[in-house]
């Protein structure tokens, strides 16, 4: 059976059994590295006879921290979607990998979108544990999921209901229930545009702190193209779509937002976003 075909079988939004616990990996990439490898290739998708991406090809490295950035409709969520098994694709195949072993079980990984979708009825920590899936009635798990409450910063709300909590705290309980099942794949879809420029900032380097810390292999989707830069190895431009830029982020973390060398890489990627916006 390929891959693809496994993958139809294990939506990923299901919040399945958690993969066990790895060590942290304190910069990632690494020897050791918790994230999976993802190869993409000549992947393609049509939705009736409107082509959206016409052959991707992309290796991921274990670990790596990938910003996709393009412009609206050009086919980033849908991308994701296909990665994470919410699509088929219309031709091309991706895989998942640790080292040499194929990886054909998408509970490894996780999603994050721009709403919260957090449930009402349930209190903030039930929230976190409905990220552990049947987990959740194992030992220690209440545990696990207070601990990445606190990762987060809000373990004095775990009593709370998200409808009193801010924007900014309700995705903080998104990212805890995205994580606290120590995911290998980590896809975030634009989640944090919805937030003021200040809880943005905050949750860019929240968001920093959890990778370094857990070593996920992170895919980023972002309109901002300052946070691809300030947060990603490496940023990618979909353009009509194709992969139209990709291109390394080598500065050393935390980055200085504003500094010479981020503004000169944001720079290249609007160039190249606005030379997709102008041709015909
Ligand atoms: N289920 C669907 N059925 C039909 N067309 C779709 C479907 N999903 C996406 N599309 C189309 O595919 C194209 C790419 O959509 P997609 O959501 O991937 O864009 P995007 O790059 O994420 O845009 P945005 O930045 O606005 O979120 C759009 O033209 C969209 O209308
Ligand atoms: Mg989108």
């Amino acid at each position: 059976m390929s891959t693809t075909a496994l993958r139809r079988q294990a939506p990923i939004v299901d919040f399945a059994p958690a993969t066990p616990a790895a060590p942290a990996a304190a910069q990632p990439p690494g020897d050791s590295v918790h994230g999976l490898a993802i190869d993409v290739q000549g992947l393609r998708k049509s939705f009736g006879a409107n082509p959206v991406l016409n052959g991707i090809d992309l290796h991921v490295a274990a670990g790596q921290f990938v910003a996709i950035v393009g412009r609206s409709g050009s086919g980033k969520s849908t991308l994701l979607r296909l990665l994470l098994g919410l699509e088929q694709p219309s031709a091309g195949t991706f895989s998942f990998a640790d080292g040499a072993e194929r990886i054909d079980n998408l509970r490894v990984a996780r999603v994050m979108f721009q709403e919260p979708r957090l449930l009402p009825w349930a209190s903030v920590i039930a929230n976190v544990e409905v990220g552990l899936g049947a987990d959740r009635k194992t030992a220690g798990s209440g545990d696990r999921a207070l601990a990445t409450l606190a990762a987060v910063e809000l373990e004095e709300k775990r009593n709370a209901w998200p409808a009193v909590l801010s924007g900014g705290q309700k995705q903080r309980v998104s990212l805890a229930r995205a994580l606290v099942s120590r995911p290998r794949v980590l896809a975030l879809d634009e989640p944090l545009g919805a937030l003021d420029a200040l809880t943005r900032i905050s949750m860019q380097r929240l968001l920093e702190r959890m990778w370094l810390d857990q070593g996920f292999t992170a895919l980023l989707v972002t309109h901002d193209v300052a946070e691809a830069v300030t947060l990603a190895d490496r940023v990618i431009v979909i353009d009509d779509g194709a992969i139209a830029l990709d291109i390394r982020i080598e500065l050393p973390r935390p980055r200085q937002r504003g500094s010479a060398d981020v503004a000169a890489l944001e720079g290249r990627i609007l160039d190249k976003l606005f030379a997709g916006a102008e041709s015909p």
